[in-house]
């Protein structure tokens, strides 16, 4: 009994302290063999690469990501393509439960509807032409384990019901079947659309998006955690830095500065191999900014004369005025004649935008 709950070995009484101490050694190995075992698996499977990120955002998805990933609970992640979604699904699955079992991953934008299907749910033989013999498809492959289903917002409107009654019933059916077959995955769905936006005009069914919407990780995109740059880029360094003749070690501050004002448009992806070509062209041992791509290297003319440089992504106008009018009321000690002043801005125009933005009552 003792055994079933974990024991590693069980002895009768009296225990003979010599067999006590082999089967010690014995239990030791063991555990040295499952550390090494799993640090191999680690390096063989991907999935349990780490996430990098100190920017709020990242923190506290950090911090939720191990008991959501013990629930069984459907993941909808969205956000930009390349800010680390499938990153995160992968994390969810060596997290959870479900670890020994196979983690799949399909791109719902990639297949043609009919084979798509057949790649989701399966088919019997002569389902249609082609079809020559019975195939699984990934809901039963995944069987125990996880199934990723990337771009989500593309499933079509008949598929999508098939995949509201697999989410709902547990069941599917394979494509010219006659069977419901009971399926055991968690779903982890990403997209980088607003499902919302698709609700609404009609491309995506509602009933599916609140069986997706349970729990919704959002990630940001890389432009709005610049702080996060330093620290991925020696994480990519680090992984790619040895490929460098010599090894590549170093990010000399002005290619960080470059990489800082940066909009990176294809977000941690596209920083990821901008690291990885600079180690390739690095001549020193260091990444300067001539192995930069030239979107990076080269800074958008004129912008030394500008008072307030324009990012490259652009600001909202309205956040930045209304930050401005805040510190104004906070520099002034809320004298607003002060506040006005500060803004160079006359008393009435000043109290008429405090209002605006509900800094003061109306
Ligand atoms: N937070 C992160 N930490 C480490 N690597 C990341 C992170 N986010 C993204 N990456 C890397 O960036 C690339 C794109 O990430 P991916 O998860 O495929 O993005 P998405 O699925 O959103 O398109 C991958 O090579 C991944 O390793
Ligand atoms: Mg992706």
């Amino acid at each position: 009994d003792a055994i079933k709950k974990g024991a590693y070995y069980y002895f009768e009484k009296p225990v003979d302290r010599a067999r006590l101490l082999i089967i010690i050694e014995r239990a030791i190995e063991n555990l040295r063999l499952r550390e090494s075992h799993r640090l191999l698996s680690e390096k063989l499977f991907p999935g349990a690469a780490p996430i990098i990120g100190e920017h709020p955002s990242i923190r506290e998805i950090k911090r939720i990501l191990p008991r959501v990933a013990r629930s069984d609970a459907v993941i909808l992640l969205t956000g930009e393509s390349g800010t680390g979604k499938e990153v995160i699904a992968r994390n969810v699955h060596s997290m959870s439960g479900r670890s020994a079992a196979p983690f799949l991953a399909v791109n719902c934008a990639s297949l043609p509807d009919t084979l798509f299907e057949s790649e989701l749910f399966g088919h019997e033989r002569g389902a249609f032409t082609g079809a020559h013999r019975r195939e699984i498809g990934l809901f039963e492959a995944a069987s125990g384990g996880t199934l990723f289903l990337d771009e989500i917002a593309e499933v079509k409107l008949d598929i999508q019901a098939k995949l509201l009654r697999a989410l709902q019933e547990r069941e599917i059916r394979r494509v010219g079947g006659k069977e419901n077959i009971t399926i055991d995955v968690r779903i982890v769905a990403a997209t980088n659309r607003d499902l919302e936006e698709a609700v609404k005009a009609g491309r995506f069914r509602a009933d599916l998006f609140y069986r997706l919407n349970i729990l919704k990780l959002a990630l940001p995109p890389l432009r709005d955690r610049l702080s996060d740059i330093p620290e991925l880029a020696e994480y990519f360094l680090a992984k790619h830095g040895e490929k460098g003749v010599p090894p590549v070690r170093e990010i000399t501050r002005e290619s960080m500065r470059l990489m800082l004002r940066y909009a990176w448009p294809g977000n941690v992806r596209e920083l990821a191999s901008v690291i990885e070509r600079a180690v390739v062209l690095a001549e020193e041992g260091r990444i300067t900014p001539d192995v930069l791509p030239p979107e990076i290297r080269d800074e958008p003319a004129g912008h030394v004369s500008h008072l307030f440089p324009l990012p490259p992504a652009g600001v909202d106008f309205e956040k930045v005025e209304e930050s401005l009018l805040r510190q104004a009321v906070e520099r002034s000690g809320g004298v607003h004649t002060r506040g006005a002043e500060l803004l160079r801005m006359s008393y009435k125009t000043y109290v008429y935008r405090l209002k605006k933005f509900g800094i003061i009552p109306a």
